[in-house]
């Protein structure tokens, strides 16, 4: 069966990482978590001292940088070279860092490489902000995954309650409303639908429903194929 590349984009608490887990795991295909990226060069940063502005710090940093996605005993793990940082990459902190990070060429040119060589090979679902605008134009089947701020924030909330990680509701709304304002109108790859993206607004409807309509696209274009 021909294995395709998925690009799912989206603001922040869309569903694109419950959804894009549950199609890798059905399809038994590689996920990709592309914000993760972002996240860890926003961590490395810090650790560093380097702060967003500063292109020639960030553009040393991701040189040497050795961001690898690796299976161990808790599933598919980010590593910086040796150190798992799947945890100390999922702060409200990190979460601002990385969107300020993402909107810096030299960064954005670092991953891009990183994450191409990552597609090479298909049989992968991406998600992220620009996989079917920029990474990926050609990718076989593109979704654009939205809902309503309000819904995204509570759905955030509770992932960050059942982490401990708990911040007030409002801030986590206000939070998640700068990230869409800066991911949306940054000059490079913003976060904007592909022009042939499937475009599902999951407001009232439940990940399991997205992913059904999901999985009629992809079994659509897989036959076709055939
Ligand atoms: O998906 P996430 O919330 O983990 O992403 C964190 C930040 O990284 C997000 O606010 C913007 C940036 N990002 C990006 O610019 N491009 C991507 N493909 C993925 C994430």
């Amino acid at each position: 069966m021909k294995k395709l590349l998925i690009t799912i984009d989206g603001p922040a608490g869309a569903g694109k990482t419950t959804v894009s887990r549950a199609l890798a795991e059905r399809l038994q295909y590689r996920y990709i978590d592309t914000g993760a990226l972002y996240r860890g060069v926003a961590l490395e940063a810090r650790e560093n001292g380097i702060p967003p502005e500063d292109d020639q710090g960030l553009e040393a940093l991701c040189k040497g940088l050795e961001l690898a996605f690796i299976r161990n005993e808790n599933g598919v793990r980010l590593y910086s070279g040796e150190t798992d940082i799947s945890d100390a990459i999922r702060t409200p902190e990190m979460s601002m860092m990385a969107s300020a990070v993402s909107a810096r060429m030299v960064v954005r040119k670092a991953l891009l490489d990183i994450q191409r060589r990552m597609g090479a090979e298909k049989g992968a679902v991406f998600e992220g902000r620009d996989m079917g605008t920029v990474v990926f134009p050609d990718a076989d089947v593109k979704f654009f995954l939205t809902a309503d701020l309000n819904v995204r924030a509570i759905r955030r909330h509770r992932e960050l309650e059942e982490k401990q990680a708990a911040q007030k509701f409002e801030e986590v709304e206000k939070d998640m409303a700068l990230r869409d304002a800066a991911d949306s109108s940054r000059a490079l790859a913003p976060l904007k639908p592909a022009q042939d993206a499937v475009f599902i607004d999951s407001t009232e409807i439940s990940a399991q429903s997205v992913i059904d309509q999901m999985m009629k696209h992809i079994r659509k274009k897989i036959d076709d194929a055939a």
